[in-house]
């Protein structure tokens, strides 16, 4: 049994959620008056420029439409409301690896939104609806850009800078992009690193629909430009308007694509909503990190990633508070970067990922000891399951023992946090993301849709519609409904099946398990393992491929891939140059992010005699495993055993 942490009693006095009597109360008003709980919350926090007319339009289930009928623009909610009140506070705090320093205010930031959202409409023809691809490093014109998008109604699609030129091509392709955002380069462990070179060898053929690409100059390496094609937008920016006019949006309007690996198939383009996204953004930056108005808060995220998108930018600007954003690797100049930072911005809430943690705790145990951390409040984790050793470390080192950890629970397509501790309220546990937030209905349930009991694992569901939900699946509706909604239904609705599986312990809390499908979690990035597989398939020797993840102390989870290579290729020296070139076929089609951690080449993979991989054999031997499995049903049992001994070899 875990031990349990109470909230600090200080803390509690003053957070928005005081207690679980509060928190419970919340949860009974959604249960009891679903939509007058969205309702009331809706027009609490979204200034819209017209009411809607419906709460929820649950008609075309699984394409829900929340807040029907309304129009907002989600700049005038994250900018244009606060320039009253909050003029001059920072809105963005940045650092860049180097140590240069940038803080930009309110009314700043509102202008330099602007400008760039006239050069957008003025000098590239972007129009409401048009998607803008964003290939960006960590610097403010990432949130600029996103934020010019928005109030010209344009949908932009981050793509993350650790993906490669034929990564960023599909993404450019398949969202028939008119134009690409990037920057020459920026700095990373302390030596410049290039990204415009990535988009001219991504646009370079089959890209025909973007014909613009406006480039940030950051780091002032030497990059070539293509006439006629390619912009400066350090020349442009300053030549336009400081002033213009939201655009208004429906509720429904798109507000970004962002596209994330699936089970199967070519990454999906996770399309959010713009009132039912910035609605749950601000809502969980307030309730879950309770930030009060001259607070710091710093998310350690990449813009690239959906943690960025709602916990750099949209949250945290939505509710007018100070945002700090960091351009480099933790480990520069050395371990204590981050520790620096917190002590130098007085931050007082602090979210990154337990893969970051683990590294740190690895390379520094101590040196967080060298730094004052005592402004910090909250501190947060994302993205895969904490293990209780790194919880404690944080917990104690990083939070002097004085702060909760939320351990927050939630994906691209659920647009904020889903399950979490408040900070001020909930008893926390190590390695438990605790209870859904008010409003969420969560379900674990088994194979037959039944809720599962205590200690036993099952399905992580959420039964009801959330205003943050993805809609669908760029220019794929089908695969959406079929890929989260399956065939469960719960009172005649689809019920949203998450890919994870959970298990309440015999507190009632949730422990999330990790994902159920064939989806790895390689340190907080998501990847498909039929992705990577698709890619080394390409490979002239390769016959068969199975990938999955292993535990990694790191990483959380490595990449294993067993290789069935076309005829004889048995000697060492041929096998290490295979693994070479198997890994630049990884770094060209996708990236760094997916290099593989183990290859073992096989004579041949665990199948069923229909012609199925058994992964879970495959995923058993990775992990170092014994076989208990029943292996009689496969095609060739001895198999096993062969891959076996090569694996102890
Ligand atoms: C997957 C979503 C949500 C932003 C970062 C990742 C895993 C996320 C937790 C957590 C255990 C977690 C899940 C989920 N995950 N947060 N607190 N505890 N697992 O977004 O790339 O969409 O990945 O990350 O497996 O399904 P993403």
């Amino acid at each position: 049994m875990l031990e349990i942490f109470e909230p600090n009693r200080e803390f509690s006095k003053n957070a928005r959620i005081k207690n679980m009597c509060e928190y419970k109360e919340l949860r009974m008003q959604a249960e009891e008056d679903f939509e007058g709980y969205w309702d009331r919350l809706a027009k609490e926090k979204i200034d819209w420029f017209k009411p809607y007319d419906t709460v929820l339009d649950e008609s075309n289930a699984p394409f829900y439409k929340w807040f029907d009928g309304g129009k907002l623009n989600v700049t005038h909610q994250c900018l244009g409301r606060h320039l009253t009140t909050r003029k001059n506070k920072a809105a963005i705090i940045w650092e860049g690896e180097d140590g240069k320093k940038r803080i930009i205010t309110y009314l700043q930031l509102y202008y330099r939104v602007n400008r760039l959202a006239n050069l957008l409409k003025n000098q590239f023809g972007i129009k409401k609806g048009d998607r803008v691809v964003l290939y960006l490093p960590m610097i403010p014109e990432a949130a600029f850009a996103m934020l010019a998008c928005a109030k010209i109604g344009a949908v932009h699609s981050i793509v993350f800078g650790g993906f490669s030129a034929d990564a960023l091509r599909d993404r450019v392709q398949d969202a028939n992009a008119k134009l690409v955002i990037t920057a020459d380069g920026a700095y990373r462990r302390g030596k410049p690193y290039m990204l415009k070179p990535v988009v001219d060898e991504a646009l370079k053929e089959g890209c025909e629909c973007c014909s613009k690409v406006l480039i940030v100059q950051r780091n002032f390496e030497e990059i070539d430009y293509v006439p006629g094609r390619d912009y400066v937008y350090n020349e442009m920016i300053m030549n336009e308007s400081q002033h213009c006019d939201p655009e208004p949006m429906d509720s429904e309007d798109p507000l970004f694509l962002l596209y994330t690996s699936g089970s199967t198939g070519k990454p999906k383009g996770v399309q959010h909503s713009s009132a039912g996204y910035i609605l749950w953004a601000q809502y969980t930056m307030e309730k879950v990190f309770d930030v009060k108005e001259n607070d710091t808060f710093w998310c350690t995220a990449d813009v690239g990633w959906i943690t960025g998108h709602t916990y750099i930018v949209y949250g945290p600007l939505a509710m007018g508070a100070t945002t700090v954003m960091y351009e480099g690797v933790p480990t520069f100049p050395d371990v204590g970067r981050w520790w620096k930072m917190i002590e130098e911005h007085r931050i007082n809430q602090f979210y990154t990922a337990p893969t970051a943690i683990r590294l740190l705790h690895k390379l520094g145990a101590d040196e967080p000891k060298k730094y004052d951390l005592s402004s910090l409040k909250v501190l947060g984790t994302v993205g895969e399951p904490i293990n209780p050793d790194a919880w404690m470390w944080y917990y104690n080192e990083i939070g002097g023992g004085k702060c909760s950890i939320v351990d927050t629970w939630w994906q691209t397509e659920t647009g904020g946090h889903m399950i979490t501790p408040l900070p001020g309220a909930t008893p926390i546990k190590p390695g438990s993301a605790t209870f859904p937030l008010p409003g969420i209905m969560a379900e674990i349930i088994d194979e037959n849709g039944n809720p599962t009991p205590k200690g036993e694992k099952g399905f992580l569901c959420i039964t009801k519609p959330w205003p943050s939900m993805i809609r669908t699946i760029w220019g794929d509706p089908d695969r959406f409904a079929k890929s989260y909604f399956g065939d469960c239904k719960k009172d005649g609705k689809p019920v949203y099946f998450s890919g994870d599986g959970a298990m309440y312990d015999d507190d009632g809390y949730i422990i999330i398990t990790g994902r159920t499908d064939d989806v790895i979690n390689v340190s907080g990035h998501r990847l498909g393992t039929a992705e990577i597989e698709a890619v080394l398939a390409h490979h002239q020797n390769v016959a068969e491929v199975a990938v999955v993840g292993r535990p990694d102390p790191i990483k959380g989870e490595g990449i294993f891939a067993y290789i069935v290579l076309k005829g004889e290729e048995d000697s060492i020296g041929e096998e290490i140059e295979m693994i070479q070139e198997l890994n630049k076929q990884i770094t060209k089609e996708i990236g760094n992010i997916a290099k593989l951690d183990d290859i073992l080449f096989v004579p041949g993979l665990p199948k069923t005699r229909s012609g199925k991989i058994m992964r879970r054999i495959l995923r058993s031997i990775a992990k170092g495993e014994e076989i208990t499995q029943d292996t009689s049903t496969l095609e060739d049992p001895t198999i096993v055993g062969a891959i076996e001994t090569l694996v102890n070899r």
